[in-house]
């Protein structure tokens, strides 16, 4: 069976925690999209991790990690990550799996990120600066470098024909920075990357799932960010929605069982775009101050809100959501009253859909609540929670039509209370 967690709003919902908790009972962990334009948080035993291109299940010693085709990797990213996880005692590389086919960012690709964000000037993305929209854009452009080509004779040719072209687009851009640096440091993980298991991934996956191992596909970024759903061109350059699952992995549809998916209990977003119910007073600084709200990547701070259930409604009928699990509900607690827009109001009229354009012209509609004005992050069982965020989970699972399964109170990796006694996995 492979069951899918992946995020419902603009990213940085907890899904690493989430994965890393739930990643016990799964054999294999696959990212199928995104880059290491991903941030994905674990707290173990008062340890912070950051990982922006391995998947979450590799602090399981048991679990196996395969980095899916619809993911494009940085080596260089990737070789400082695999070390740092090695220096912390984990065992990575015979664990780690990366198919053939997924696409490789460059030196250039970074370049050309940012010198394309500079050109938009105010109407820049806010992209993470990563390379991921140039490395998409070449994959789709029918030029892409792939993995698979590093292991093959013609890889330097290719790599010099591309990196040529990228200088010549770049030299139509004011951009000016020395990278021969970071070239070399690309090639050296080049060198790096070629003795890591780089498989046929895609028939690798359909073995194990023939064998009944238990696969669980992680997403990144988030479903509101998605390139064909989200809120273009505020968005990321891949399909982040569970439909990236199968592309990204070589998947099919009919192979996908629970589609877990992840909120906070409130709403953020960094990098520019629309934001209904982002909060430009005390209130958002009060969230952003309670939740931490920096970016596990960049370390910008994010823009804060309350939650949205117009556009969780959305996000959960595009994925086939089957289950919820929300995130950062402890950093509700010293709130005095809390809000959830469900519907928005554009030019008098109320819609609970979402309109083509998000723009200021959309006024949220909120549904009130009162605050349980506790500290719930020592809870350990889900009866035990305040009747006033009982009421606030009750309210949005009645207007979702989904189940609240798991609630998460806290970083850290137990810190995770199941709501029914479903198990999550089939
Ligand atoms: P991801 O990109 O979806 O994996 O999320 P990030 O790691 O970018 O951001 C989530 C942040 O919230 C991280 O710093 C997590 O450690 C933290 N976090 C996750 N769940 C909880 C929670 O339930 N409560 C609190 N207070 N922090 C949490
Ligand atoms: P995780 O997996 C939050 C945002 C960027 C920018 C836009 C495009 O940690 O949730 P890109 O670098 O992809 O060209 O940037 O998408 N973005 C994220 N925001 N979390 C992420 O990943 C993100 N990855 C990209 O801030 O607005
Ligand atoms: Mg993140």
């Amino acid at each position: 069976m492979v069951d899918v967690i992946l995020g419902l709003q603009w990213g940085d919902e907890g899904k690493g925690k989430i994965v890393d908790y739930f990643a016990r009972h799964y054999d294999v962990v696959a990212r199928f999209q995104g880059g290491p334009n991903a941030g994905h948080t674990l707290y173990i035993d008062g340890e912070k991790i950051v990982l922006h291109t391995i998947p979450s299940g590799i602090y399981h010693p048991h679990t196996l990690n395969l980095i899916g085709n619809g993911v494009v990797i940085d080596p260089i990213v990737l070789k400082h990550e695999i070390q740092a996880l090695e220096a912390r005692g984990v065992e990575v590389k015979s664990r780690l799996f990366i198919s053939q086919k997924a696409h490789l960012i460059l030196p250039t690709h970074r370049a050309l990120d940012k010198a394309s964000e500079q050109a938009k000037g105010k109407e820049r993305i806010g992209s993470t600066l990563r390379g991921i929209g140039p490395a998409y854009m070449d994959k789709t452009g029918r030029n892409g470098l792939r993995v698979g080509d590093v292991q093959l004779a013609h890889f330097d040719r290719a790599y010099e024909a591309l990196r040529k072209k990228h200088l010549e687009l770049l030299s139509h851009y004011a951009f000016e920075e020395n990278i021969e640096h970071e070239e070399a440091a690309f090639q050296d993980a080049v060198a790096y990357l070629r003795n890591l298991q780089i498989i046929r991934a895609e028939y690798r996956l359909h073995d194990w799932y023939q064998e009944g191992k238990r696969i669980l596909a992680e997403g990144a970024q988030g479903s509101m960010l998605d390139i064909d759903f989200g809120t273009y061109p505020y968005v990321t350059s891949s399909t982040t929605l569970a439909a990236g699952v199968c592309t990204g992995l070589g998947l099919s549809p009919r192979q996908i069982g629970e589609v877990i998916g992840i909120t906070k209990a409130y709403c953020t977003r960094v990098g520019s775009g629309p934001f209904p119910t982002e909060l430009l007073d005390e209130t958002g600084e009060s969230l952003r101050r309670a939740g931490h709200e920096f970016g596990a990547t960049t370390g910008r701070p994010r823009r804060c809100g309350w939650i949205d259930l117009v556009a969780l409604r959305y996000t959960c009928m595009l994925n086939g959501v089957t289950q919820l699990i929300m995130t950062k509900t402890d950093v509700l607690d010293h709130f005095d009253s809390i809000q959830a827009a469900i519907a928005y109001r554009i030019n008098g009229q109320e819609t609970r859909e979402m309109p083509f354009y998000l723009d200021e012209n959309i006024t949220p509609v909120y549904q009130h609540f009162t605050g349980w004005k506790r500290p719930i992050s020592e809870i350990q069982h889900a009866q035990e929670l305040p009747a006033e965020l009982k009421t606030y989970l009750s309210y949005i699972e009645n207007y979702l039509h989904l189940p609240i399964t798991g609630l998460s109170n806290g970083p850290e990796r137990n810190q995770l209370l199941r709501r029914v006694e479903k198990p999550i996995v089939n």
